[in-house]
């Protein structure tokens, strides 16, 4: 019986928060590591990784399923799961931004056609503004939208900047920026106090060490 069950967001921050939990102390073999395996445990036995979509890491620690999570602030700010947040990791930084071919559509009134995988947060950015918009959810490969006529501009994360470079698009406005996150199961941050305590304070560690360059 593992002490910990750790939901791991797949994809582009999977890589670094294997690095991190690795500096923290956790052990795998290479052969975990290459495997297909979607849960697997640690070589001590007391902790679980299970890899999911990034979206679904709320869900399965909000209920229970995993008693922790790796996700991004993005992910977060899009979702209304009910969890801790006790640590900021400094891995998986990026921005979530506004951007379109040119600016133009923004300074024009009337309805802007916003496509996005951030439908509230695009929501919220606009809201606040008081620009009415209507936003397009899309799945993924937002930036072909303005491209192809779909939206006038695009609500979503850039890490290198190189997929708007290529696609012609540019940054209009930054909204917010964004890293990875530890997120905790409310209950067990009360139930499993030792080891929830154990493993934050593994990261911290980890975390300084990378700071100095250890
Ligand atoms: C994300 C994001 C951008 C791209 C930005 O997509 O939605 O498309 O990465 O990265 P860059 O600034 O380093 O070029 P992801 O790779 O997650 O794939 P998706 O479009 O299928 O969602």
């Amino acid at each position: 019986m593992t002490d910990l069950t750790i939901a791991i967001a797949k994809g582009r921050l999977q890589e670094e928060a294997l690095e991190l939990l690795t500096s923290a102390g956790l052990g795998f073999s290479s052969e975990t590591l290459s495997s297909r395996r979607l849960a697997v445990e640690d070589e001590s036995g007391r902790y679980c990784l299970i890899f999911v979509k990034p979206a679904d890491v709320p869900v399965y620690v909000e209920h229970g399923i995993a008693d922790c999570g790796i996700v991004g602030r993005d992910v977060l700010l899009e979702s209304d799961a009910d969890l801790l947040q006790p640590l900021s990791l400094n891995i998986g930084a990026c921005r979530i931004v506004v951007a379109a071919k040119d600016d133009t559509p923004l300074r024009q009134l009337g309805m802007l056609r916003v496509a996005t995988k951030y439908p509230r947060i695009a929501a919220q950015h606009f809201g606040a503004r008081g620009v009415a918009v209507d936003i397009i959810k899309l799945s993924g490969s937002v930036e072909l939208a303005p491209v192809l006529g779909l939206a006038d501009c695009i609500v979503d994360l850039v890490e290198t900047g190189k997929t708007l470079q290529e696609n012609g698009l540019g940054i209009i406005e930054v909204i917010t920026d964004s890293a990875a996150r530890l997120v905790v199961n409310r209950a067990s941050y009360q139930l499993k106090a030792e080891a929830v305590g154990q493993l934050i304070k593994s990261l911290e560690v980890a975390l300084l060490r990378r700071a100095s360059g250890d």
